[in-house]
């Protein structure tokens, strides 16, 4: 249940960065319950870093992050995804040498998801039947996409409200990102609310409500999907058009 009526994630005026080197500058940004929602930007623009921020793996210098109405900007790292947030990072992070089982596994490991463990890797294999047929099968032998897919199940393993995903196609051919976009829409009409980063502009917002352009660590535009794959400057600056 959202505590407040306001939306389900917000950041206010985020800075951070690493060491004296300033990645982010006043990130303002919101996510309401039941959305997808896509921060678009080149290489280095920071959209990394504002995931890290959201799941308390990098401290912000300045601003807020409240989630469900409560101030989180200063929870550890391992207090988040007891909150319900969870985070698939940039370049998947499987455990190769297990299988795709354990590595699902592995991610029911808070107070709120691992009663259910058992019942949620049911509903991942379900979700992902590419996975059912490999579930034995060691992760560091799977293809890309499949790689991608077990990266993604494992973060719904706990059992999220909120599911951050960093570059879901990075390396996937164009019929693989479409299955794996696929799937992150059934995520959400699961009822979980999706952030994702993409440098794939055009998928990326396909299958969002709303978009974050973000420039040099700083938000230069947000608005509809739709109108953001319309507009003429995204259309030059990410699409080559
Ligand atoms: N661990 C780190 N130490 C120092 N600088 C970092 C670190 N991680 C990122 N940066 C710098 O912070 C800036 C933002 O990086 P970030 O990873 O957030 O970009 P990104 O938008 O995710 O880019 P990409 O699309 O390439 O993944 C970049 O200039 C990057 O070099
Ligand atoms: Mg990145």
């Amino acid at each position: 249940m959202t505590a407040a009526a306001g939306p389900l994630l917000e950041l206010a005026g985020i800075r951070a960065g690493y060491g004296d080197f300033q990645a982010l500058f006043d990130i303002s940004l919101e996510v309401r319950a039941g959305e997808i929602v896509t921060l678009i930007g080149a290489n280095g623009a920071g959209k990394t870093t504002t995931l890290r921020v959201i799941s308390g793996s990098l401290r912000a210098t300045a601003g807020t992050v409240r989630f469900d109405g409560h101030d989180i900007t200063q929870l550890p790292a391992h207090a988040i995804p007891e909150r319900g947030i969870s985070h698939v990072p940039e370049g998947r992070q499987l455990f190769p040498h297990m299988t795709v089982e354990e590595n699902l596994d592995l991610g029911a490991y808070n107070r709120r998801s691992r009663p259910r463990a058992r019942a949620a890797l049911d509903d991942q294999l379900a979700l992902f039947p590419r996975l059912k047929e490999r579930r034995r099968q060691l992760a560091g032998t799977l293809s890309g996409g499949e790689q991608q897919m077990v990266a993604i199940a494992r973060g719904l393993m706990a059992a999220p409200r909120l599911l951050l995903l960093d570059e879901p196609s990075l390396g996937l051919s164009p019929k693989i990102t479409e299955e794996v976009f696929a799937r992150v829409q059934d995520i959400g009409k699961r009822g979980v609310t999706v952030l994702i980063v993409e440098q794939n502009v055009v998928d990326g917002l396909s299958i969002s409500d709303r978009g974050y352009v973000i420039e040099n660590g700083r938000v230069v535009m947000h608005g509809a999907a739709a109108a953001l794959l319309r507009d003429d400057k995204i259309r030059a600056a990410y699409l080559g058009l």
